[in-house]
């Protein structure tokens, strides 16, 4: 069959009307003809007949086969400005009109979180990412988005895999590289046992990592696996939520600060272990929530061994069922919200019942962020900017940060 590619999908699967309907298109561009065999509804090796000017050559040598780049195939401006335009377009499904003012994309080489995926073989064994809709896991020495230092820990990976892994089951090892090297959790393993775990800790010192748990118990943590946020060092728990680059991260942050300049009372809210919270805290009196309470405590020991930082306060709370109710919002001048993928439905409509003008939302759904954006601007609010942030390059994930004000 030969189709011709209108657009991509929320997945950045090619989409194009085939003679009996809808088909999506792996690894094709918009204006593309391709052709190739439809396997319910999906073209997943097309050969590309007529190539868009936005083409490129993928860069890593293991793209054909591993799943986690789906976008290389297309040059750095088209994939910036499909992600804004993706954005667009899930505000304009809710009848908002928005303009993205500027698109930041992490460099090659500085993702510092992913999750690996090992398994025994015949042969030895196997580390590296899943390929596209898979379960084969395919090596990736090569890989070009990774800090080295977590590439550096791959035979690290393979003796752990050696050691507690099982030819049934895959062992997914969460790398996060913190200030004292790289840390790594490990669950889906063998269970723990006395030889285990002196094996483990030996593999920990000769690899010098910075924490290793096995199934959330700690086999060595010889240095505080600390992230620094603002003037303040955190050791947040095991395996706990990260920005995935740390230009990414200092992107959200700067424009945050931005947006929230001049305020003096904050509330942060689905705050970690304090990614926005303890850098706000130079200019503003801070309030972080959260639902998960060991990430609070990691955020609180931070913000008491730092220096010349305002108040931080925290509490523990769950923000779907609990949400911060209006008479408790109009106590700050500004509150911050990055909530997980769902959004953060339940607490916008309490921000919309409050009488709180400044609002700065983080969100990592397009989809939920528009929806939540529709129920602030029938509240009142204008939507005053939106700056998207690409900390996950060539994948078709999308973050931004945007401000809305009520006047
Ligand atoms: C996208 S992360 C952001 C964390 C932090 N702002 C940062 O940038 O590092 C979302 C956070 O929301 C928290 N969370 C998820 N569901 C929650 C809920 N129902 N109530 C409160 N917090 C929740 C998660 O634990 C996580 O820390």
């Amino acid at each position: 069959m030969i189709v011709s590619i209108d657009r991509l999908s929320l997945i950045a699967d090619g989409v194009a009307r085939g003679p009996e309907g809808t088909v999506h298109v792996a690894m094709a561009l918009p204006g593309e003809t391709v052709e190739g065999e439809a396997v319910d509804g999906r073209i997943a090796a097309p050969r590309i007949v007529t190539p868009s000017v936005d083409r490129v050559k993928p860069p890593c040598p293991h793209y054909r086969a591993c799943g986690g780049c789906v976008l290389q195939h297309a040059s750095d401006g088209f994939v910036a400005g499909w992600k804004a335009d993706v954005v667009r377009q899930a505000l304009a499904a809710r009848g908002i009109e928005a303009g993205v003012e500027r698109v930041e994309t992490s460099p090659l080489a500085t993702r510092r979180r992913a999750t690996f995926s090992g398994r025994r073989t015949k042969k030895g064994t196997l580390v590296g990412f899943h390929a596209r809709a898979s379960d084969t896991v395919v090596e990736v020495p090569g890989c070009l988005i990774l800090r080295p230092e977590l590439m550096a820990k791959l035979p690290a990976l393979n003796e752990a895999v050696g050691l507690g892994g099982s030819r049934k089951g895959e062992i997914a090892f969460a790398l996060t590289l913190t200030d004292a090297g790289v840390e790594v959790a490990a669950k889906g393993g063998k269970a723990m046992d006395p030889a285990l775990f002196e094996a483990l800790a030996d593999l920990a010192r000769r690899h010098d990592l910075a924490r290793l748990s096995w199934d959330g118990e700690t086999v060595a943590a010889p240095r505080p696996a600390s992230q620094t946020f603002g003037k303040a060092r955190v050791t947040p728990p095991p395996g706990s939520f990260l920005q995935a680059t740390a230009e990414g991260e200092a992107a959200l942050v700067g424009a945050v600060r931005e947006m929230v300049a001049g305020a003096g009372r904050i509330a942060d809210l689905f705050a970690g272990c304090g990614t926005f919270a303890l850098p706000l805290a130079e200019a503003a009196e801070v309030h972080a929530v959260e639902g998960e309470a060991a990430m609070l405590a990691a955020l609180d020991k931070g913000w008491r061994e730092a220096q010349g930082l305002k108040r931080v306060t925290h509490e523990a709370r769950d923000l779907f069922r609990r949400p911060l109710l209006p008479d408790e919002i109009d106590r700050y001048d500004a509150v911050v919200i990055d909530p997980p993928r769902a959004g953060a439905e339940a607490q916008v409509r309490e921000i919309a019942a409050s009488k709180l003008r400044r609002l700065v939302h983080v969100s990592c759904n397009p989809v939920t962020f528009a929806r939540d954006a529709r129920a602030l601007l029938d509240a009142g609010f204008a939507l005053e900017r939106l700056v998207v942030v690409d900390q996950f390059r060539w994948s078709a994930h999308i973050e931004l940060v945007a401000s809305f004000i009520r006047h």
